[in-house]
Order: structure tokens, then sequence, then C-alpha cells
């Protein structure tokens, strides 16, 4: 094999933040920008000689390009063989799932998740380790560590493979095997969920729309959802992955997939509406005449889990990250487990799955998953709707009603505020972090402070703290305000508000959402001053 050496310089601004290196694709088009940050990945790795790389992405633009790049490059750095789903795409979760199934070193996924694609988008690379999941922090601490310092490259000389034709070829010596990215994902599924009642569901006339954004999940959606399960065609929509998803967003919230929303509540709407974003791994439920938020999500599919065969046997704990609402913590408490608050990102709930402790996790930023995979997963937890669909044999309407007679309502909201200023945000969240100490106890508009920190956690598995990871304000009658600055963006600053209030299982759980909250509204800005400090009167984004 003929390695060759290349002269590079450094880059200062290959930070992997919670979700991988994510920059516009005119950046990682800089000579050298890809290649630096993939060598600064291989040098932080050790003892991969012969190892298996699992590599695929959302199939975006320059998805092509950065996996050339990475099977010469893999090849040079000694790795023995590296899967690619055809045409390069894996999902998400579908990569977390090949890595553990191949017993793989590690996987590189291509990604920038909800972001736009295109030339003009967003691209993004992500490591994840042995165990299926994003590296964590010491690693990718490491990464851009070693990406500041880079003078060289490792490369071989070697034509392009040919990613639409499965099969096995060679690269430099290395194994480079093109799998259908669809099919172990597929039979993963099949031992999770009841596939013959769900297939019974849709048999009955059961009519659903999932909305794949012109993403990854297209392929996935319909092998699964109307070739295994016999859902009618036409029930996966953009269901082709297109290299700048048709133009779109491919955020599944209430305004990039409002469509669907809206198809969902017309009077002759389906039973069930689904969508996906750019990678796969994050889920919208709306059912008919009912917009399910993430949050109670989490909640009513922990509940509701041993209806499915994966999880008959019952779950150990679940995890959600901190500004999830707490409607999944009273589901922990009445079954007697295990109940944990993370900060946000899914890494952190890694050590908890891998060690037993949860079972089944969740994001208000519609990610939910379980211990299948190292992800959030969002075709799972579409599938596992369906499979309680079929058990229950009720709507989303009244299954939903039903979690909140029994548990009560978290009612819930996040106003963001996009490309703010990064000076002016930072300030906000500094001044309101000066204020907290004298908060509890005191009443604000009626609403008594119990608590107010700036979250910190201590992961009981392997010991580790992370400290400022949010500001939480907790209020006497179980309403809560959060305060936290995105990690994940790629223009200036994105603040997000997260907003709660309780309402007991006999309260009105019929109120507007964001009627519901206003009180909670007029005390963050009264506390924390947003219009102040953006310049904005309201928020860019509501979910
Ligand atoms: C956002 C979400 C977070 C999610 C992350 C990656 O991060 O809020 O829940 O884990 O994207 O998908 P943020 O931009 O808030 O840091
Ligand atoms: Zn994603």
């Amino acid at each position: 094999m003929n390695v060759k050496e290349i002269a590079t310089t450094p880059f200062d601004d290959q930070n992997p933040g919670t979700s991988g290196l994510r920059k516009r694709v005119s950046v990682f088009a800089q000579p050298n920008y890809v290649e630096n940050y993939l060598q600064a990945i291989f040098d932080s790795l050790e003892d991969f000689a012969g190892a298996t790389l699992v590599v695929g992405g959302d199939g975006r633009f320059y998805n092509d390009v950065v996996i050339q790049k990475t099977i010469r490059m893999a090849a040079a750095n000694g790795f023995g063989r590296v899967i690619v789903g055809r045409g390069g795409l894996l999902s998400t979760p579908g990569a977390s799932h090949l890595i553990r199934h191949y017993k793989a070193f590690g996987g590189l996924v291509l990604s920038a998740s909800h972001n736009p694609g295109g030339p003009e988008g967003d691209f993004g690379i992500k490591y994840n380790v042995a165990n299926g999941g994003p590296a964590p922090e010491k690693n990718t601490n490491a990464v851009y560590a070693l990406s500041q310092k880079m003078s060289r490259y490792l490369t071989v000389e070697a034509d392009d493979v040919d990613l639409s034709v499965l099969g096995k070829s060679t690269v430099a010596g290395m194994v480079v095997e093109i799998i259908d990215p669809v099919s172990d994902y597929a039979a993963l599924m099949q031992t999770l969920f009841d596939f013959d009642a769900i297939r019974a569901l849709f048999a009955s006339g059961f009519r659903m729309q999932f909305d794949a954004m012109h993403a990854v999940t297209g392929p996935y959606a319909k092998a699964i959802i109307e070739g295994l399960l016999g859902a009618p065609e036409g029930t996966v929509i953009n269901g082709v992955p297109l290299p700048d998803f048709g133009g779109g967003h491919p955020d599944p919230n209430l305004v990039y997939a409002k469509d669907l929303y809206d198809l969902l509540m017309r009077d002759d709407g389906p039973d069930f509406g689904a969508a996906s974003d750019g990678d796969g791994d994050r889920n919208l439920i709306v059912g008919h005449k009912r917009f399910v938020t993430p949050s109670d999500s989490l909640a009513i599919l922990a509940a509701n889990a041993h209806l499915a065969p994966g999880y008959k046997n019952g779950i150990a704990g679940i995890a959600r990250s901190m500004p999830t609402s707490a409607a999944a913590d009273r589901v922990a408490e009445a079954m007697g487990i295990e109940m944990h608050e993370t900060p946000t990102g899914w890494k952190f709930f890694g050590n908890l799955l891998d060690a037993g402790r949860v079972t089944i996790c969740g994001e208000e930023s519609a990610g939910t998953g379980s211990d299948h995979v190292r992800e959030k997963d969002g075709l799972w937890a579409v599938l596992l709707w369906l499979n309680i669909l079929a058990v229950r044999q009720q709507s989303v309407d009244a299954i939903v009603r039903d979690h909140w007679a029994k548990y009560g309502r978290n009612y819930y909201t996040r106003h963001d505020y996009d490309e703010v200023d990064a000076e002016q945000a930072n300030g906000l969240v500094a001044a309101l972090r000066q204020k907290l100490a004298d908060l509890p106890g005191q009443v604000i508009e009626g609403y008594k402070v119990t608590y107010a920190d700036d979250f910190a956690y201590h992961d009981p598995v392997d010991g580790s703290s992370s400290a400022h990871q949010g500001i939480r304000i907790g209020f006497e009658d179980g309403s809560r305000i959060v305060v936290r600055l995105s990690g994940t963006g790629t223009v200036g600053a994105t603040l997000r508000l997260y907003l709660e209030r309780y309402e007991a299982p006999d309260g009105d759980h019929d109120q507007e959402t964001q009627a519901a909250l206003q009180p909670l509204i007029e005390i963050v800005e009264k506390l924390a001053e947003v219009r102040r400090w953006t310049g904005r009167d309201a928020p860019s984004v509501i979910t």
C-alpha cells in the first residue's frame, strides 16, 4: 500500500459541539478542511489497525465527496474494512445499529441533522464509538486539540468507489463493503415490534402519512411501512433523499412540517401522521386532530412500551434531557423505576443505557429512543406508536387524553430566538445567573419560586460532572422555566426558553398551549429581559 503523507495547515474552528462538527458547506469545502478534521479523529484513536469503520450520511450535498475522502484516508490510516450504506446513505440510528451489529471500531456519520442542505446549506461530521453512540466529551476535546496542531494527513491514491453497487471491493488493501442501508435496521425493528399486529391495523383501513422530508428516512420508511407493514403506497411522502432536501428544511416540527400537521387537523385527515429529520433520528407525532408534544410522547411511550414485544418485561428506567418536560417523571414514579435528568444532547444517555439503568430516553427536541441503539431514533418512535395503536385500538387523541387523566398534563412550549448576537445572548444568561441565588422563596406574578440554579449533572455511572447546562427556575405548583443557549447553531447564538406548567389529573386539559403558559412567558420576560437583550419582540420559532 502506498500511503501518502500530505502537508496541511491546522484550522482553529474544528470544535465539535454536542453533535459533531457542523459548518456551512463552503467551510467544509476549503482545501484540506475535511482531511484535517478526519486525520484529527483518526489520530485521537488507538489500536484500530485492521478494524472496521462504518461510514454513511443523510445524503446531503457533499456527502459523496466526503465519503470518498474518508475511504481513502481510512485505508491509509490502517483500517481493515469500511462498511458503507449504498448511495452513501445511512440514517444516524441505522449507523449506530451497524456499528453495534458488526462490532465495528466506530463510525463516521455525515450529517447536519435538521439543518438545510445544498451548496449554501450545512454539512457535518460526527464520530461514533464502538457502543454505537456519539463520542464522549473527552474524545471530542482531544479531536479539537489535535485539529489545531495538524501538519499532515494520510491518504492513498485510489479511484472513487462506486457507492451505488452492493458488494465488496478493496482500496489499497482495505475492504470496502457497500451494504443495503435498510435491511439490518429493519430486522432489528422486527425483533422489537409486533409487525403482525401493525400489519393487521393497516389492513383494517387505518390511514397514515409519513413525511420523509426528502431526507434519509425515505428508503427506510418505504421498505418498512409500505413494504413489510403493508401500508398503501403513498403513505410515505417526499420519500426520495435529495442533496438539498428539495429546498426544504428537514426539521420535523410545526413550522417545517406544517403541511402534515394541517392534513391531520382536517375532518377527513388520516388517523396518524409522522415525520423525521435529515438524518432520521428525530420524530414528529401527530394524531388525527391531536398534536403530541415530544415530551408527552416520551411519557406515553414509556407508559405503554410493555405492549411491544421488545419491552414486554417492562423498562428499567427513563432518562430525559433537562429542558424536556417532567411528564415522564410522573410515569417513572408511578412505575417505581429510575428517572434521570441529564444535560441536553443524546451522548449523556449513553452511560445510563450501557449500564442498563434506563431503557427509554427522550428530549423535548423531538428525539426519542431506547437501548436498541445509542442514538435517538425517529422511525423507532413511529413504530412503537403504531404498535401501541394496534394493541390499544384507540385513537391517538384518546390515548393522550387517557394519559393526562391518569398522570396530569404538563403544558409545554419552547421559544427560540435564532441568530442573536452572541455577546448579547451571553450577557442575558450571565445577568440571569446573577439573580438566581435570590429567587427561591420569591413570589413572582403569583408563582412561588422553589429553586433556581444553573443545572449541573453528575453522571452516576462514570462519576463525571458537567456544569452550566442551562438555567432552571422551578415553581411550587410544578411549573418551570428553563433558559439556555443552543450548542448546535451555526450562525450567532440561539437562545432557547422552555416553559412548562403542570395541570393535575382532574384539571383543565383543554387550554390552548400558549395561553396556558402566558403567565410563565411574562415571568421569563421579567426575569431575563429578553426584549432588551435581544432587541426582538417575539421568538423566531415557537414549538
Ligand atoms: C439541539 C436540541 C437537543 C439535541 C441536539 C442535537 O441542541 O435542543 O435536544 O440533542 O439539538 O440534535 P441545542 O441546539 O439545543 O444545543
Ligand atoms: Zn437529526
